[in-house]
């Protein structure tokens, strides 16, 4: 198989026995009947109607899938309804307007709930003042805002009146900003004066000043005073403070807009194989029916639980599992603005047991990092309250799903080990907690209704144990309709490279490699695309190199994925530049990580800037990034023949010894 930077040859195997989640979970589970696989399989597509239900529609839907122009599929055409109202005005008329929707967690330990009625009211002044500022249906609205609760009261707002947000991760640059803004032709943002990270205040006005400046659309923004006295900022022209506008507001309610099906709910944008960022596409009915169907089904979540996913907004992650799925079920959300070690380790324990969480969703690399630091941390905190446990985002290894079980779930929580993307729009492939039996390690079975495989380049399926690219073999209600950039990108980014079209055989291509066992449990074993997870956060190769080749001195830079831990675990950045000569290599290593920093974010940072005199070349001029991540993991180098500067690779390995 061909791949340019990641998975390569062996494959990780788990030899961890499969076990059976406790009776006594099973016996609560929301799903627990064991024919759910086969149920969905004969019913399919009207399977789907079983998600559709769980939502309140303005108006019935008359077909569960439209297929007939695919690979646009269309979920539950002809139905209308509207997600805010699903979301807010459905619990609130049923009785549960005194309900908590949101626990929220600030970083300088304080914490607030809105219940349902609250959130309600302040979503619907919000989308009051957005109309007053001229946000109509299909208006783009950008939103940069940290873990606050003015960020998923924003994302409703725009919901109500069917608006589409586009979030923008709040650690984003100014110029990663800008791009999407640009993109997107957004005209209205709602942003920040600042936050706290760690202990400190920092600007984010500041940043969205600048990407504003290098807009050419005119931009009204509201800005959100999360800092007060300790920022202070002056609002200029078309600038407009949050609870002001809320203020004025007061009291108002908005109609919710009733919306087609199809029409778009939000705009999400992910890191695809090249350096234009890629927006992604969800559209109201299917995604809200999606994301509250595997919430319901995956997670468990019931309306009295206390949930808590700790990811953030600014990711797929926190909008369909902080935020739309949910607050769709009528639960608990809990909103954590903090990182896990600030004040102090014992944090998200203490939030845990203060809350009384009952299910809990992270990332694999936040689990290695809390058993670096100790199970004393959570062995001090009462943790009884847990019932499931999540994982999502990258592989979680067999050492860290012991870890997680033992120390945070006390040996009695299933782990449900959750994969999908930004694309798919909410988990497509994990065990049911309540009818499967978990295998560390795996992701587990393809969620009922949903035909994972794993294929060779043509598209045909390989054998069981053999590695292969994950393709995702019929539609599902939750998958992404398009690119924003236009339907031609979106069929040649997923379905041109798996599907026979002249068979009308479509194949989603996930830009995974996995492998499948007889069970038709599915190991993940990597991206094989020029797309970098970096614990958890999706770069694209071309996006970071881009950055690097505009520093002065740099002649030519190629970046891989690092995977550190013996197991394949905890992925960073490895930049490997060639510098033009008579170069400084400490200022051009300081410049590049300014670079990246103001191109992307922190969050792209390299953990190494290697230089080489040359890269390794094939004989037509292309870098062989494989080699290059083969040199930087330490792992035997696959085929060299094609190499032009062959003599390069041991300058390579011995520069990587003496990082
Ligand atoms: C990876 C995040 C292994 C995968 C929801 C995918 C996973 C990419 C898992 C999407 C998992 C996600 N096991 N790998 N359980 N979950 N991935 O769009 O490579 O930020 O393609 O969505 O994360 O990242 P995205």
């Amino acid at each position: 198989m061909v791949d340019r930077n990641g998975w390569d040859g062996e494959v990780p195997v788990s030899d961890a026995s499969p076990r059976r989640p406790p009776e006594s979970f099973v016996a609560q589970a929301n799903v627990a009947d064991e024919a759910v696989h086969e149920k969905f399989a004969d019913e399919w597509p009207a399977c789907w109607e079983r998600a559709a239900a769980l939502l309140d529609w303005d108006e019935p839907y008359d077909t569960v899938l439209e297929d007939d122009d695919a690979p646009f599929y269309r979920w539950f055409t002809g139905g209308r309804l509207n997600a805010a109202y699903n979301c807010l005005d459905r619990h609130v008329e049923g009785g549960r307007k005194n309900h908590a929707a949101i626990r929220w967690e600030g970083k300088r330990g304080e914490s607030t709930t809105y219940t349902y009625r609250e959130l309600y009211v302040e979503v619907n002044e919000l989308a009051a003042s957005l109309r007053e500022l001229g946000v109509e249906a299909d208006d783009v609205v950008t939103i940069y805002l940290p873990m606050i609760p003015e960020l998923p009261t924003a994302m409703l707002a725009c919901a109500r009146i069917g608006a589409p947000h586009s979030v923008v991760f709040a650690g984003l640059s100014a110029d990663a900003l800008a791009t999407r803004m640009d993109a997107a032709d957004s005209e209205y943002l709602v942003t920040c004066d600042g936050y706290y990270r760690r202990g400190d205040a920092f600007n984010q006005k500041g940043k969205a000043d600048n990407a504003l400046l290098e807009l050419d659309q005119d931009v009204t923004t509201v800005v959100v005073d999360r800092l007060g006295e300790e920022l202070p900022h002056v609002l200029g022209a078309s600038e407009y403070d949050y609870h002001d506008l809320l203020d004025a507001h007061r009291g108002e309610t908005v109609d919710p807009v009733s919306r087609a099906a199809e029409d778009m709910l939000f705009l999400m944008y992910t890191s695809g194989t090249t350096g234009r960022p890629k927006g992604v596409v969800h559209a109201t009915g299917g995604y809200l029916s999606y994301a509250a169907w595997t919430s319901h089904a995956v997670l468990d979540v019931k309306p009295e639980d206390t949930y808590w996913c700790a990811a953030d907004i600014g990711w797929i992650t926190g909008h369909s599992y902080i935020v739309y799925g949910p607050l769709a079920l009528g639960t608990t959300t809990l909103l954590y603005e903090g990182t896990p070690d600030y004040p102090d380790r014992n944090r998200l324990w203490e939030i845990i047991e203060r809350n009384a969480v009952d299910v809990f969703y992270t990332a694999p690399t936040a689990i290695r990092a809390f058993m670096k630091w100790g199970e004393e941390y959570p062995d001090r905190h009462d943790l009884s309250s847990l019932r499931l446990l999540g994982t999502v985002g990258e592989p979680i290894n067999p050492r860290a799903w012991e870890w997680y079980h033992e120390h945070v779930g006390g040996g009695e929580c299933p782990i449900v080990d959750t994969w999908w993307q930004t694309e798919t729009g909410g988990i497509a492939i994990s065990t049911l907690p309540g009818v499967d039996d978990m295998k560390p390690g795996a992701a587990g079975p393809a969620l009922p209704g949903v035909d994972a495989r794993v294929v060779d380049g043509a598209g045909e399926a390989v054998d069981p144990e053999e590695a292969g690219y994950l393709a995702l073999a019929r539609p599902w209600p939750g998958m992404l309709r398009t690119l924003y950039e236009g339907d031609d990108r979106f069929v040649d980014e997923y379905w041109r490279r798996l599907s026979d079209p002249d068979a009308d055989e479509w194949r989603y291509f996930t830009g995974d490699a996995a492998r499948v066992d007889e069970d038709g449990y599915v190991t993940v074993l990597g991206r094989v695309d020029d797309v970098i997870n970096v614990s958890g956060h999706r770069l694209s190769t071309m996006e970071v190199e881009s950055a690097i080749v505009e520093v002065e001195g740099v002649a030519e830079a190629a970046v891989v994925g690092a995977t550190g831990g013996s197991d394949g675990t905890d992925t960073g950045i490895f930049a490997y530049v060639s510098t033009e000569r008579d170069a400084d290599a400490a200022a051009i290593r300081e410049a590049i990580h300014e670079a990246i920093e103001d191109a992307i974010g922190p969050i792209a940072r390299p953990e190494e800037v290697v230089f080489t005199p040359e890269l390794p070349k094939t004989r037509s001029g292309k870098i062989m990034r494989r080699l290059l991540a083969d040199v930087t993991n330490g792992e035997e180098l696959g085929d060299t023949s094609a190499l032009r500067n062959p003599e390069i690779v041991g300058e390579l390995q011995a520069a990587i010894r003496e990082e």
